[in-house]
């Protein structure tokens, strides 16, 4: 069995305070909001796998095609000897590019604040690869990241289309903080979900089955769970729009009727309107042009472009500059 180490680097009650800070900034605000993190907890991980097999919920097999014909030549290119993973899930796409890697690859980092996904992916890659180290990091990608010192080359993988989940603001903050753990020689691996047409991508966010709503409203139970709030998931419906202008979906849920939500631990009772829509998520989709000027404004060169057959998704490999 190889080595597998789990380190923490958020303090043990720093979801707390988080989630705190967030619900006192977002829900006492118009119009409401929540960061999309707050989605994954282990039930909220294994929803968000469901997702990844719906028929409508076509990004994970697009970037999944992309890697397996990709994966060769990602090698190739970066000889990474540590592969480091943010918002890695269940690592498992993950694989086609592990196995590419392989035996040059020593060190493989996923990163993630679901402690259920990092532990879940981490048995089974060690059993599958029992020489690669794997060192896991319960982390938030946004808050500047703290690496352990494994060898160079880095390769840097952020898949899932998941940087479509920060603002646009916050992305600009995001990729330069990724340019900062970069050094000469190592590359950053990026998935983007494309702009394409509004049907495709509401149904995407809005299947047939409920999955996508579970999802949605699984943030409620982590609001009940965490912070006694005593929101009741019939009360909200799903919402999934398309954005034309800012080019990216949001994930709402809007309140059946006039109903007041009480949040125990802050001692808040939060009103919502019959109608009042509050976001959870928006899912940025991309062109080219904007993720290069987008890599080019936090120091980042983008010097491949790969995309599935049917041009829904992209992957691009970029270095230093
Ligand atoms: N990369 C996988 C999983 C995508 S789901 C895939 O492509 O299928 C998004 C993942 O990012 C989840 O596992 C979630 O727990 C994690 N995540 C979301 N926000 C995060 C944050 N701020 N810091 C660390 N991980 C985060
Ligand atoms: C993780 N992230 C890229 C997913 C997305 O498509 O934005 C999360 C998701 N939300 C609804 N369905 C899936």
């Amino acid at each position: 069995m190889s080595p597998f180490l789990l380190t923490r680097t958020l303090p043990e009650d720093a979801t707390g305070a988080d989630l705190r800070a967030d619900v006192l900034h977002g829900l006492t605000r118009t119009p409401k909001d929540l960061p999309p993190k707050w989605f994954y907890d282990a039930r909220g991980s294994e929803l968000f796998e469901e997702i990844t097999r719906l028929p409508e919920y076509y990004p994970t097999r697009a970037e999944r095609e992309i890697l397996i014909a990709r994966a060769a030549r990602i090698a190739e290119v970066t000889r990474a000897r540590t592969l480091v993973e943010l918002g890695s899930g269940s690592s498992e796409k993950t694989r086609h590019l592990i196995e590419a890697l392989l035996p040059g690859l020593e060190s493989y980092v996923p990163v993630d604040v679901s402690e259920s996904a990092l532990r879940g992916a981490a048995e089974t890659l060690t059993a599958e690869h029992p020489r690669l180290q794997v060192h896991a990091l319960i982390a938030d990608f946004t808050r500047g990241l703290a690496l352990p010192g494994t060898p160079g080359p880095r390769l840097v993988a952020f898949l899932g289309g998941t940087i479509g989940n920060l603002l646009p603001e916050q992305r600009t903050l995001f990729l330069r903080s990724v340019r900062s753990l970069l050094a000469p020689g190592d590359a950053l691996l990026l998935g983007t979900d494309l702009v394409k047409d509004e049907r495709t991508l509401v149904a995407a966010y809005d299947d047939a089955a409920g999955v996508t709503a579970a999802f949605n409203k699984n943030v409620l139970a982590v609001l009940a769970r965490e912070l006694g709030a005593d929101a009741d998931p019939d009360d909200f419906d799903h919402v999934a729009v398309w954005d034309r202008e800012k080019e990216w979906i949001e994930m709402r849920l809007r309140a059946r009727e006039n109903l007041t939500v009480k949040i125990r631990e802050l001692d808040l009772a939060v009103t919502f309107e019959a109608g009042e829509e509050m976001r959870t998520e928006v899912s940025a989709k991309f062109r080219q042009e904007g993720v290069r000027r987008e890599l080019a404004a936090a120091g980042l060169e983008l010097a491949h472009w790969w995309t599935d057959v049917e041009g829904r998704f992209a992957l691009s490999l970029s270095t230093a500059v």
